[in-house]
């Protein structure tokens, strides 16, 4: 579907964001493991934690799901049936990951299949400290989806320090851990997302200036009830709308503040975005609040390598942030961006690019030059089926002063299947 994009005067309006995507799978896969019953409230009603759902189901899970509430009843570490069928993660890095830490962990026999997108994106990082652990695992050229899970003859705890900053394969790690008689331990030197930890209630220590999280058989995987917040990945789009358009006020709802994604928070903040939160709180283990955000004169920023971790995900709408910056804005060490849904470093040079962006791609990052009056070309802007790409090229589309169009519209709905109805309701 290619969604047309009209020019707006300004972004202004309630947004009520979509669940957190990362924690909703990790609810409904610890719940999955647990002895108990779990409801899940506020589940995303996104393609990828459908996608997690989906294998539950098939590993024999009792998964009900009535609108945005979710009841689990836990099969307990030992409990999954071998699935008869391969076990789809659609476009999902998150469910690939995790999922692939339980099973190898429990010893399930299990084939794990994903769309082109994924089977492209490497599984080695997982393979590796799998195999270590004793798990037996194969997969395409060793490296990439389908994944072959066998039952094993036990896990054997490991030390693992982190080769990237990574919260997929720091938990598949961990949980795979979850099996194993004595503390698997990893040493996570960059701090990536940290909800696994939180919502496990895992031991983590520092280690010099490194963190050491550990996960045995002896940890009780808690049923409980589950309220998920708003995804800040979600929020970070119209955090940047509203601050680059003039005659701008977004309010946000319930957006989770969590320390370890909120790299988005501190980049706009230190352009100098006029950000206002309110109503911070508790919602189980995760924190939350209530964020305003209005038009922005941005400075622009050489941002800090070690903040990439906290805002990897935000990257693509962070440049387009660039883009309205007064000034040159760096962005260097963020390589992973290349293996994400797709090469977002790539991809997002050649959206801004075509809108008219003096930009220059750099093995790890990019340069972009901002004019706080600049006005994007109207283009066809290609997504590589990417949701933050059609996202990030929409917003950045509202500045222009003709339409410009979004190929691969419908891929929004992999992480926020309401943005485009929000974006209609905000441009007024
Ligand atoms: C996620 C971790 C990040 C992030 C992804 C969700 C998670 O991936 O990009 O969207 O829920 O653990 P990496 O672990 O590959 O950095």
């Amino acid at each position: 579907m290619i969604k047309t994009v009209k020019p707006a005067t300004g972004l202004n309006g309630t947004i009520q964001l979509p669940p957190d995507k990362s924690i909703s799978h990790r609810s409904a896969l610890f719940a999955a493991i647990s002895d108990g019953t779990s409801v899940i409230e506020n589940y995303s009603p996104a393609a990828d934690p459908a996608s997690t759902l989906h294998c539950l189901r098939q590993l024999g899970v009792s998964v009900k799901r009535h609108n945005s509430k979710v009841t689990i009843h836990g099969v307990g570490r030992d409990g999954f049936m071998n699935p008869s069928e391969p076990l789809d993660c659609g476009n999902s890095g998150t469910t690939m990951r995790l999922l692939t830490g339980i099973l190898a962990g429990a010893g399930v026999d299990a084939y794990l299949i994903g769309d082109e997108s994924l089977s492209s994106r490497t599984m080695k990082r997982i393979i590796e400290p799998l195999r270590m652990m004793g798990a037996s695992i194969s997969a395409q050229n060793d490296e990439f989806a389908p994944i072959k899970l066998r039952s094993h003859n036990g896990i054997n705890p490991i030390r693992y320090t982190l080769p990237i900053a990574s919260a997929q394969l720091k938990s598949c790690v961990l949980l795979a851990g979850l099996w194993g008689d004595k503390p698997t331990e990893v040493v996570e030197q960059s701090a990536s997302r940290d909800h696994t930890e939180r919502l496990l209630n895992l031991n983590s220590e520092p280690y010099g200036q490194s963190k050491v999280i550990q996960s045995s058989r002896k940890n009780s995987i808690p049923d409980q009830s589950y309220m998920i917040p708003g995804d800040v990945s979600a929020a970070a789009f119209w955090m940047v709308g509203a601050a680059i358009h003039s005659n701008s006020r977004i309010r946000l709802k319930n957006v989770g503040m969590n320390p370890s994604r909120i790299g988005i928070l501190y980049v706009l903040q230190q352009m100098g975005a006029d950000i206002k939160i309110s109503h911070e709180r508790m919602q189980g283990r995760e924190p939350v609040v209530d964020m305003e955000i209005a038009s922005s004169d941005l400075k622009a920023i050489k941002l800090d390598p070690k903040l990439i971790p906290n805002c990897i995900d935000e990257l693509p709408i962070l440049m387009v942030a660039f883009c309205f910056a007064d000034g040159r804005s760096i962005i260097s060490g963020a390589e992973e961006l290349r293996h994400k849904e797709t090469d977002r470093l790539s991809a997002m040079f050649e959206i801004l690019t075509k809108a008219g962006v003096n930009a220059t791609l750099l093995p790890d990052g990019i340069e972009i030059d901002g004019d706080p009056d600049f006005k994007p070309l109207a283009a066809e802007q290609n997504t590589y089926h990417d949701h933050r790409m059609a996202m990030a090229a929409a917003v950045l589309a509202t500045l222009s002063e003709r339409e410009s169009k979004i190929q691969d519209a419908e891929c929004t709905a992999i992480s926020y299947p309401g943005f485009w109805s929000d974006l209609e309701k905000v441009s007024g």
